[in-house]
């Protein structure tokens, strides 16, 4: 039976500003896969043709109809029991930063309110050329992908590799994670930077920090608690113990 320590259930307890970073594993639980390991969408699909805008000028078409396939599953998906915990940490604490990397919008969904979505949101579509947003549905007006009243193609509100995360929502990621005297890294595998580094720059600046994974990351020989198990028990039972 899973149990948390009693001096992290006291730093639970005492801390006023708290940030959390989430990845993929968290959404694992709401069925929609995450990018490595077994089962993992980067170990099916190569992320350069996919996942860039290299792929996307090469093969337009391709990597639009990739994300629509995508979003057909996300348009199934439910907060699971570890967004909903979330949830109420936020209100437990009187500053509170969700920051994630998922970009189901999940924590939106689950009701989450101080949410930094470092990706991007799959759920919204850009313009390449003018960078005008649209919503996820847009009439097609006979072209895939379809166009933006300035002629450039639609593609996913998203941060692909080799593109640079929005400089006010990193800023503010850092300042949170600087700030905050307890930093959780949940469900995800900690490779993927900047997001990856958040967690260092919380624990450099005097946050304890706490990882929940299936399995050990580059990140856990860093961290003051290693919660092995799936994010939604574990966030059950730090809900609990902020009753
Ligand atoms: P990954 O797929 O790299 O890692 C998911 C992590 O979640 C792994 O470490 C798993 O062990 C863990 N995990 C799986 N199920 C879990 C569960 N139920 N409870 C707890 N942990 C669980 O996903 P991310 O780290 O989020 O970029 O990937 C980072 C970025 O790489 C993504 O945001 C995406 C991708 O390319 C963009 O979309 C821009």
């Amino acid at each position: 039976m899973k149990c948390l320590p009693a001096e992290l259930i006291s730093s639970l307890q005492s801390a006023k500003r708290v940030t959390v970073l989430t990845g993929a594993g968290l959404s694992a639980e709401s069925g929609l896969p995450t990018f490595r390991g077994d089962g993992g969408l980067w170990k099916k699909y190569k992320a350069e043709d996919l996942a860039s805008i290299d792929g996307f000028l090469k093969r337009p078409q391709v990597v639009w109809e990739w994300y629509e396939y995508r979003r057909s599953i996300y348009a199934n998906a439910r907060p699971n029991p570890g967004h909903l915990a979330l949830v109420e940490l936020e209100k437990f604490y009187p500053e509170f930063t969700l920051i994630t990397q998922n970009t189901d919008g999940l924590h939106f969904a689950a009701g989450s309110e101080n949410i930094l979505e470092l990706h991007g949101n799959i759920r919204r579509n850009r313009c390449h050329l003018c960078g005008k947003l649209y919503p996820e549905k847009v009439e097609p007006n006979g072209q895939v992908p379809p166009r933006c009243g300035c002629g450039g193609m639609l593609r996913p509100d998203v941060v692909w590799f080799g593109e640079a995360l929005s400089p006010s929502i990193l800023d503010a990621a850092w300042r949170a994670a600087s700030q905050s005297e307890l930093f959780f890294s949940i469900g995800t595998s900690a490779l993927v930077q900047p997001a990856a580094s958040l967690s260092l720059v919380a624990k450099r600046s005097g946050a304890v920090l706490v990882e929940i994974n299936l399995e050990p990351t580059p990140l856990s020989f860093e961290v003051d608690y290693f919660l092995e198990g799936k994010a939604s028990e574990w966030l059950f039972l730090i809900k609990e113990a902020l009753q």
